[in-house]
């Protein structure tokens, strides 16, 4: 079985092919160039960016997979959540293949994909039903338990920014490129992060996150370090980022262990553009193996939005919910319910 996946939610345009469960293509067409001018994502040139980049990219994974669309039995798009002009084009194009050629659409939400992208190309066993999943990216921050291919419940979730927004915003506040995630963390790596005590949002009890007062902190502090007489020239950036990813990193690690032991769940997993970051990963399997759990992380390739994921979740979808598609009147969303 060949699905065809495209992914466009945000700034990345993303077609892959899989056949059957292995990756037989996954390309991906970012925007960092264009939206590293203004230090996040620019909507409306994100949308026009996925018009340009769409055909050439689907063109590539067919030519490049030695397939055509006739091979394809299923496509499987992001319907939501995201940029409601980026998801437009992904899925329209999606709808236009579908209806071209007669072949069946799932849309599927984009949150899902992430949650599943661990089980993409992993040599190592996969986490078993139900596991709890930290999903991690740059527009969401939230726990998951995953009971099936196409069962969630979502047990906490972000208040205000996302984890990798806030690194974002961080790295905007100190002059560092879009995105911002990766260069805080390489700088986080030589700095140390004990030089700022940055305050952690607990919220009591809840299994919720909050993530803007950590960044309003650094703001507060590099204001500071900037106005202080006979300050040197340049701000401790390294030591900034340390401090400040020490921080993100303590409250996403407590809060998973905290929600596994709440669940009574073993396997652990991880997922989204943040759960790149070697600190989070090492942290989180220091504290699986004090609490004899098990870790799992998507391999690197599918933890930043791609478009396998989807293919993957999608076509998990159309097989254990009796081959149930998506019609082509359905639209896009820019919130999910998804486990709610
Ligand atoms: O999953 P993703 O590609 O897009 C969304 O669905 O949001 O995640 C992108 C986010 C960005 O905020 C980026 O800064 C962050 O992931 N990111 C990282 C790292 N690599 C990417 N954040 C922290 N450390 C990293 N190594």
């Amino acid at each position: 079985m060949l699905t065809l996946g495209i992914e466009s939610s945000c700034d990345d345009t993303a077609i892959a092919i899989l056949e059957d469960n292995k990756v037989v293509i996954s390309l991906r067409s970012g925007q960092d160039n264009i939206h590293t001018l203004f230090g996040g994502v620019v909507p409306e040139l994100a949308s026009r960016e996925h018009l340009r980049a769409i055909q050439p990219l689907f063109d590539t994974a067919l030519r490049q997979a030695q397939c055509s669309l006739d091979d394809i039995n299923l496509i499987a798009a992001t319907q939501g959540p995201g940029l409601v002009g980026s998801l437009l084009v992904g899925f329209s194009y999606a709808k236009a293949l579908a209806c071209v050629k007669n072949i069946p659409l799932v849309g599927v939400d984009h949150i899902a994909g992430h949650l599943l992208s661990v089980f993409l190309q992993n040599p190592e066993t996969p986490p078993a039903f139900p596991f709890l999943s930290l999903l991690v990216s740059g527009g969401n921050t939230a726990l998951y338990l995953v009971k099936g291919f196409t069962e969630f419940e979502c047990v906490g979730r972000t208040r205000d920014d996302a984890a990798g927004e806030a690194f974002d915003k961080v790295a905007k506040l100190l002059g560092l490129p879009y995105p911002g995630g990766p260069e805080v963390s390489r700088l986080a790596e030589i700095g140390n992060k004990d030089a700022f005590s940055f305050p952690r949002s607990w919220l009591n009890n809840s299994l919720d996150f909050s993530f803007s007062g950590v960044k309003t902190a650094v703001r507060n502090q590099v204001n500071q370090l900037k106005q202080k007489k006979n300050a040197p020239p340049s701000l401790p950036i390294e030591d900034i980022c340390a401090s400040f990813q020490e921080a993100v990193i303590d409250v996403l690690s407590k809060k998973t262990m905290q929600a596994a032991k709440r669940y009574g769940i073993n396997d652990i997993a991880i997922s989204g553009g943040v759960s790149a970051n070697s600190a989070l990963r090492q942290r989180l399997i220091d504290c699986c193996t004090r609490e004899g759990c098990h870790f799992y992380a998507p391999q690197p390739q599918f933890c930043t939005d791609n478009a396998a994921m989807i293919a993957f979740a999608g076509k998990m979808h159309y097989l254990q919910q009796g081959k149930c598609i998506t019609p082509l009147v359905a639209d896009v969303f820019s919130r999910s319910a998804l486990g709610q």
